[in-house]
């Protein structure tokens, strides 16, 4: 007998237990609270956007929203608490920017009456004589917006409130940031959308609290964490709701979302279905003049809009014609159209030309909508063949960032031409500091970081991006200057892709006589060593501030740099060779280290250059130079000798002045220029391979 009763009570506990985890103890408002089931009183309303209103402006009144069906929090057989989780979306709007409302709290309760509970500070939740009292049964989370005295931190803070309002735990509002652990303040009152989450471990009876703005994701760290064992203080079953108050200052506060479950991670708000905050919905009265008068008014001038605007778009379509091809929409973002850039250039004004090359035009421009300053070549193609392939590496090339190249941002094709848009560089580019007496010359400090910027810049081309980038056309007049006089190197939009690991397959030759290696005029095969050595020319004509190739060289009948330079080396006079305009002002170490580095780099022999990670090192003083030694030097030959055999088409030659200048008479169909100098050209030639 005794037995069986046993075993009635266990079976009994069994099926109230497994009630209790089957029951569907969650609920989600995610579209709003139109047509809930909410128990609500006070001042508190639904309003037609369905944002639940706690309070509106009305002094000294309390409103509470209280889910109907109550909850069992606490386990029947071992008496432990449930875990729970739950959040909501809320906002604070006071009635004037200086003085908050009193703020609101989320509470478990084991009650739904709340007539005796008083506004003000406090908060619709307790009253004068019952505050601190054990046998309320109440845990609540509190957003609090005026400092009391008596048991508040500031005026500003949440706080974990155990049948009490003086909390448990409280901290100042705002989140701790998941990347560095650093604590952004958040001002609960200003009206923002904000989301709380309010959750409680059974097992460690552990209760979090986190509050961030609505935008992010639920802050790793929470706010507040306080052990608690909370079946020592709820009872069973237990109601879970909203409660919110006013006294002499007001604010209304709002709820445009809210989940909770029990036992498990309670559904998150979708933020993009909550309700509109503010109700767009004018009254009775207004409405029926908007009907009268205002309607007729508007529906007439929106059809003449109308009409006029697809009367304008059309005769611009016609004026625009432009045939998209499929591939090309797949380069949606890089393309422009030719009439953003006719709008941006001014029709291509002869004022805003910045430069002409031998095969295009480079004009100043100013991006209609995002007002950005940029430069857009515009280059002539005859032959409609070869585009795509043209505009993939373009549109590939466009993906390089590095704040030593210049940007190139898009492209635009119209009728036969191209347009390459860049970044606009308010200092044009390097030679003309070089070479223009115009120009005041720059000084050693300014050329030093010249030269490690464009190093930096050849470095991700070579070595850090995702295939590697040859250049193929290094140069003064492609190392532009931005307003900062950083270098930054251009026209690689035109160079050539390959992938790491394997030999470039490049079919044409191409650079500017005077930097082109030996070995690329004999295989025509242009290799990262091969920019290295137009690097190391680069760097002799930086500090020398002559032309690579000068034949009205004074200077010991020395019409090549190079040879020049190696010539002062030997002599042990390497500082004779120094631009004469620096004066004195330079650091010898450094100037020493760019013209030793300079004819290393511009060794005849490939493979006795170095690469362009060790030419950072260098420069940057993380690894010595390597000695110069007569024998490795031993043999130079002269560029232009090295040059003979190269299809002459191929070359372009940068004289002193203004006009550009090219060998060929004729040149063939794969010739672009470069981005922006007035002066030398880059010409590519298709040799037969
Ligand atoms: C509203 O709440 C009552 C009381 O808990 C319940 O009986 C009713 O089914 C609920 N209605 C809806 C639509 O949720
Ligand atoms: C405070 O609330 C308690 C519990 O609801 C109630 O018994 C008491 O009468 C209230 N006191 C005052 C002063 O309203
Ligand atoms: C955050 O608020 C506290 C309290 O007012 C203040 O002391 C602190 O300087 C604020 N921090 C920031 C970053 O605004
Ligand atoms: C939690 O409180 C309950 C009821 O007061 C008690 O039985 C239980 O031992 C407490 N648990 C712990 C871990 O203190």
């Amino acid at each position: 007998m005794q037995a069986k009763q046993h075993l009635k009570v266990v079976l009994w506990i069994l099926m109230v237990e497994l009630a209790a985890s089957t029951a569907v103890d969650s609920f989600i408002f995610k579209n709003g609270f139109t047509g809930s089931n909410l128990s609500l009183d006070g001042i508190a309303t639904i309003t037609k956007n369905g944002v639940l209103k706690l309070t509106d402006e009305t002094k000294q009144k309390t409103g509470h929203a209280i889910y109907p069906r109550p909850f069992h929090f606490i386990q029947p057989s071992t008496g432990k608490a449930f875990s729970f989780s739950t959040t909501f979306v809320f906002a604070m709007i006071p009635q004037t920017s200086e003085y908050n409302g009193h703020g609101m709290t989320f509470f478990i309760s084991p009650t739904m009456n709340f007539s005796t509970a008083m506004a003000s500070q406090w908060l619709g939740l307790f009253n004068v004589s019952n505050n601190g009292d054990s046998s309320n049964h109440i845990v609540a989370v509190e957003l609090d917006t005026i400092q009391n005295a008596e048991y508040d931190i500031d005026e500003n803070h949440v706080g974990i409130d155990i049948n009490s309002l003086k909390s448990n735990t409280s901290h100042y509002a705002g989140y701790f940031d998941d990347l560095n652990g650093e604590f952004h303040n958040m001002s609960l009152s200003s009206g923002e959308l904000m989301q709380v989450w309010v959750d409680y471990d059974g097992g460690e009876m552990m209760l979090n609290v986190t509050i961030s703005p609505v935008q992010m994701v639920k802050p790793k760290r929470s706010l507040l964490s306080l052990v608690v064992n909370l079946s020592s203080i709820l009872l069973d079953p237990m109601y879970v709701g909203f409660s919110s108050s006013t006294g002499t200052l007001v604010a209304s506060h709002n709820l445009l979302g809210w989940s909770f479950k029990m036992n498990g991670m309670t559904e998150a708000l979708d933020l993009s279905s909550l309700p509109l905050l503010h109700e767009v919905v004018p009254n009775e009265k207004e409405k029926q003049k908007y009907l009268t008068i205002w309607l007729p008014v508007v529906v007439s001038i929106v059809l003449l809009l109308g009409i006029s605007a697809a009367i304008f778009m059309v005769i611009r379509r016609i004026k625009f014609a432009k045939l998209l091809e499929d591939w090309e929409l797949q380069y949606g973002p890089h393309r422009f159209s030719y009439k953003a850039l006719i709008t941006a250039t001014n029709g291509f004004k002869d004022k805003n030309l910045l430069g002409v090359g031998g095969f295009g035009r480079v004009y100043k421009g100013v991006l209609p909508k995002c007002k950005t300053e940029v430069a857009v070549k515009l280059v002539s193609r005859e032959s409609k063949q070869g585009m795509r392939e043209f505009v993939t590496e373009i549109v590939t090339l466009g993906r390089l960032r590095h704040r030593n190249l210049v940007q190139l941002l898009g492209y635009c094709r119209h009728e036969g031409k191209l347009l390459l848009v860049y970044d606009y560089m308010p200092n044009t580019s390097l030679d003309k500091f070089l070479h223009y007496q115009s120009k005041t010359a720059l000084n050693w400090a300014q050329r030093f970081h010249i030269i490690k910027g464009v190093a930096s810049g050849l470095e991700y081309l070579h070595e850090e991006w995702e295939q590697v980038v040859i250049h193929r056309d290094i140069k003064s007049s492609n190392v532009l200057l931005d307003s900062e006089l950083n270098g930054r190197l251009g026209d690689f939009g035109l160079a050539r892709l390959c992938n790491h690991n394997t030999d470039p397959q490049t079919t044409q030759v191409a650079g500017t006589m005077g930097y082109i290696a030996p070995e690329l005029s004999r295989t025509g095969r242009a290799t990262t060593l091969t920019d290295v050595f137009a690097f190391g020319v680069f760097l002799l004509e930086v500090a020398c501030g002559r032309r690579p190739i000068d034949p009205k060289s004074q200077a010991d009948h020395q019409i090549i740099l190079v040879d020049w330079v190696l010539e002062n080396w030997r002599r042990g006079t390497i500082l004779d060779s120094i631009d004469q305009r620096l004066g004195d002002e330079y650091i010898v170490d450094e100037i020493e280290l760019v013209l030793e580095l300079g004819l290393i780099c511009s060794h005849p022999l490939a493979t006795s250059r170095p690469s362009m990670r060790q030419v950072v090192q260098y420069l940057n003083g993380d690894a010595p130079l390597p000695p110069l030694s007569l024998a490795s030097l031993s043999f130079r030959v002269s560029p232009l000798q090295q040059n003979e055999g190269l299809d002459k088409s191929a070359v372009s030659y940068p004289i002193s002045g203004t006009a550009s200048f090219a060998l060929a008479s004729e040149c063939p169909s794969e010739v672009v220029a470069e981005p922006y100098s007035s002066q030398g050209f880059l010409c590519r030639a298709q040799t037969i391979s």
